[in-house]
C-alpha cells in the first residue's frame, strides 16, 4: 500500500519526527528552499498536514492543497491553525489535550512558587557570593492563605487549581460561561484579579482572548499582585504588562509564554521581579512523546477510515 503523503511543517522531537518518517511519505516544509515550488511541486499528492508550533496555517496555506483532508496539530492550543478556514474547506483538525494536563500543570505551580517566593533570584544572590557577603536574602511571601485566580478553568485549570490548593490556596475562577466547579465564580477577568493575590492565565488564544488580560486587569491585580502565564503570549498585553513589572505597578509576574516567541523583548531580562520559562510548560521526554503519539495516532487513523480521536472541527 502506498503510503499517504503529507507536509511536516516544522522539525519535531526526534521520536515523533522517526514515527512520521516511517509510516508516510512526508515533506519537511522547514527544509524546502522555496515555499511556493515546494507547494506547486505537492499540491495534487498532500492528504494531511503534520503541524508544530507557531507557524500558520491558514485559508492561503491550505488553498495551495486542493486534496488536503486533515490536520493534525501537536499541541492542545490549536490558535496557529486557522479553525474557520479549515471548517469551510471540510479539513478535520485534532489536537493533542489531556495528555499533556500535569507536565504543564506543574510548570504553572512552579511559577507561581518561583515568582512569589522569588527562587531564581535567590539562588542567583548565593551563586553570586551575596549570602556570606551581605547576609541573608530578603524575606518574600507565603503561598499559603493567598487566592489563586483561574482565567479559564479547563482541564489543566483544574489540574492547576489542585495542586495550588496543596499548597494552601484558596482558589476562584473566571470563564466565559460559569460551570459546575467548587470555586467561586468571577464575572469578569478585572473582578478576578481584583479578589486574587495570583492572578494565573490559562484561557486558550482566539480573537475573543486577545490582549485580555490589560491595564485594566493589571490595575485590579494590584501592587501586591502577581501575574502567571501559562498559555498565550497574546492574551496579555505584553508591552502594557512590561511597563507594569517596571514600574511594580503589580508586584512580578511568571512567564512561560510571550506574544512573539522566541523572540522576547530583551526588557524583559533585565526585570528582578519576573521569572521567565522559555515556554517550557509541556517540554518533558514523557509528555512530548504522548502529545507526538496522539498526533500520528490521529493521522494514522484517518487514513486507515477511523473517526480521528481529538477532533477540534
Ligand atoms: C507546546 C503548547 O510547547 O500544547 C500547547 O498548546 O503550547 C505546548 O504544549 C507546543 O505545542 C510545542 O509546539
Amino acid at each position: 500500500m502506498t503510503r499517504p503523503e503529507i507536509i511536516i511543517t516544522a522539525k519535531g522531537h526526534a521520536g515523533t519526527m522517526a514515527t512520521l518518517q516511517a509510516e508516510f511519505a512526508c515533506h519537511n516544509l522547514f527544509e524546502a528552499p522555496e515555499r511556493s515550488s515546494f507547494f506547486e511541486k505537492l499540491a495534487q499528492r498532500v492528504r494531511g498536514v503534520a503541524t508544530f508550533g507557531p507557524m500558520t496555517v491558514d485559508g492561503k496555506f491550505m488553498d495551495q492543497l486542493p486534496k488536503l483532508e486533515i490536520i493534525s496539530n501537536f499541541g492542545v492550543g490549536v490558535d496557529a491553525i486557522n479553525l474557520g478556514d479549515a471548517k469551510k474547506r471540510k479539513i478535520i483538525v485534532t489536537n493533542t489535550p489531556d495528555v499533556l494536563n500535569d507536565c504543564v500543570a506543574d510548570t504553572a505551580l512552579a511559577l507561581v512558587l518561583n515568582t512569589v517566593r522569588k527562587l531564581p533570584q535567590s539562588e542567583q544572590y548565593m551563586r553570586a557570593g551575596n549570602w556570606a557577603a551581605r547576609g541573608p536574602y530578603p524575606l518574600t511571601t507565603s503561598l499559603g492563605g493567598k487566592t489563586l485566580g483561574i482565567l479559564g478553568l479547563g482541564r489543566i485549570g483544574e489540574a492547576i487549581a489542585k495542586r495550588a490548593a496543596a499548597c494552601g490556596m484558596k482558589i476562584r475562577y473566571h470563564n466565559r460561561n460559569r460551570k459546575e466547579a467548587p470555586y467561586p465564580y468571577d464575572p469578569d477577568p478585572a473582578t478576578l484579579a481584583k479578589n486574587s493575590d495570583v492572578l494565573m492565565i490559562v484561557t486558550p488564544a482566539s480573537a475573543e482572548t486577545n490582549r485580555m488580560v490589560n491595564a485594566k486587569v493589571l490595575d485590579a491585580l494590584g501592587p501586591q499582585g502577581y501575574l502567571v502565564n501559562i498559555a498565550r503570549g497574546s492574551v496579555v498585553d505584553e508591552p502594557v504588562l512590561l511597563r507594569y513589572l517596571q514600574e511594580k505597578r503589580i508586584a512580578g509576574a511568571g512567564l512561560d509564554v510571550y506574544a512573539d516567541e522566541p523572540r522576547v523583548p530583551p526588557e524583559f531580562f533585565t526585570l528582578d521581579n519576573a521569572v521567565l520559562f522559555p515556554h517550557v510548560g509541556s517540554a518533558t521526554v514523557e509528555t512530548r512523546k504522548a502529545m507526538g503519539d496522539l498526533q500520528i495516532e490521529n493521522l494514522r487513523r484517518h487514513f486507515s477510515g477511523q473517526p480521528v480521536l481529538t477532533r477540534v472541527v
